[in-house]
C-alpha cells in the first residue's frame, strides 16, 4: 500500500520541473531520495504539510510566499546569485556609511558563501560605499564547507544567469570582465582582492583573531537542527564586534531558538546596543 506521505514519481517530476523553471537547476532522475529527504521535515501530521502532494499543491498555488524560497533552498544546497535579497546589501551600505569611518578595521564574513557571489556582492558594496583596500583595512571572509563550491568561488567566473538582473549594466562593466569566447563574466581583480576564501565547517571552532562588523549567515541555518543552530549562533555572537550585525536569509528567523541577539527588521540581528 502506498503511504500518504510518499513522494510519487509524478510528484518528483513536478518538483524537478518546478526547480528547473525557477532556478535553471536540474535535479537528476536518480535523486528522488534527496528530494524526499530534504522536504521530509515539512511533511507529517504535526508539520506544515500533511503530505508531499499537499506541499506541492501549496507551492503551485503560491499559497505561502515563503514556501518557494524554502523549497528552492532545501533542494539546491548551493543556490545563490549576485545581490540575492538585495535589501541586505543596502543595509551593509548603510552600516559602512554610518559606522565604517569610526572603525579602525572592517571585517565582513560571508558564512556559507557557496560559489562566492554573496562575498563578491559584499565587496562591490564596499567599493560603492567608498571603501577600498589598502586605504582602509577592510576584508571580506568567504567560507563554506564544500570544496567544490569554493573552487568556483576562487575562479570567480560566472554565467550571466548568476548576475540575475540585480546588477546594472554599468556595474557589470565596472566590476566584471566579459570573456567573448566562453561568454562568461570574471570578477575584476580589484574586487577579488577584498575577498579571502577559506574552507570552514560552521560546526567547528572558529579560528579568528579579529571580530567581525557584519556576518551574512543567509540561507545556511536551514541545514542544521535546533541544537546545532544555537551552537553556531553562540559562536557567531562571540566573533561579532559589539553592535555588530548578523544577517540571516529573508525567510529565516531565530524564533524558538536561544540566543543573545536583538532582532531588527529584514532578518537582521544585532549584538547589543540600542541605536538602529
Ligand atoms: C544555499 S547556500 C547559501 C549561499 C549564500 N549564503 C546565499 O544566501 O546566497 C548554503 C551554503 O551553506 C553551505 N553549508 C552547509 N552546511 C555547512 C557547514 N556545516 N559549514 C559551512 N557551510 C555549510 C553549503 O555548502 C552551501 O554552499
Amino acid at each position: 500500500m502506498r503511504r500518504s506521505s510518499e513522494l510519487t514519481d509524478e510528484l518528483f517530476k513536478g518538483f524537478q520541473n518546478y526547480l528547473y523553471y525557477h532556478t535553471g537547476i536540474t535535479i537528476r532522475d536518480n535523486k528522488k531520495y534527496l528530494v524526499e529527504y530534504r522536504l521530509q521535515r515539512y511533511i507529517g501530521e504535526d508539520k506544515p504539510y500533511k503530505s508531499f502532494s499537499d506541499l506541492y499543491r501549496a507551492l503551485e498555488q503560491k499559497k505561502d510566499p515563503q514556501l518557494e524560497r524554502i523549497v528552492i533552498n532545501s533542494l539546491t544546497t548551493n543556490y545563490t546569485y549576485f545581490f540575492r535579497e538585495k535589501v541586505h546589501f543596502r543595509f551593509l551600505e548603510y552600516y559602512l556609511k554610518t559606522y565604517g569611518s569610526g572603525q579602525s578595521y572592517i571585517r565582513l564574513w560571508s558564512a556559507g558563501c557557496s560559489s562566492g557571489e554573496e562575498a563578491y556582492s559584499m565587496a562591490i558594496t564596499c567599493l560603492e560605499a567608498g571603501y577600498a583596500y589598502p586605504e582602509k583595512d577592510i576584508r571580506i571572509l568567504a567560507t563554506d564547507i564544500s570544496e567544490r563550491v569554493l573552487k568556483k568561488a576562487k575562479e570567480a567566473t560566472y554565467h550571466y544567469s548568476s548576475l540575475h538582473g540585480e546588477l546594472s549594466d554599468s556595474q557589470i562593466r565596472r566590476y566584471f570582465q566579459f570573456n567573448k569566447k566562453t561568454k562568461e563574466f570574471s570578477v575584476q581583480d580589484f574586487v577579488r582582492s577584498l575577498v579571502v576564501i577559506r574552507e570552514l565547517n560552521l560546526m567547528d571552532i572558529f579560528p579568528f583573531s579579529r571580530q567581525f562588523d557584519v556576518i551574512f549567515l543567509r540561507n545556511v541555518l536551514i541545514y542544521f537542527n535546533a541544537q546545532e543552530k544555537e551552537q553556531i549562533l553562540e559562536k557567531m555572537y562571540d566573533v561579532l564586534k559589539n553592535k555588530g550585525y548578523l544577517v540571516l536569509g529573508l525567510s529565516e528567523s531565530l524564533v524558538g531558538l536561544h540566543h543573545n541577539f536583538q532582532p531588527l527588521n529584514y532578518s537582521i540581528y544585532r549584538k547589543g546596543g540600542n541605536t538602529p
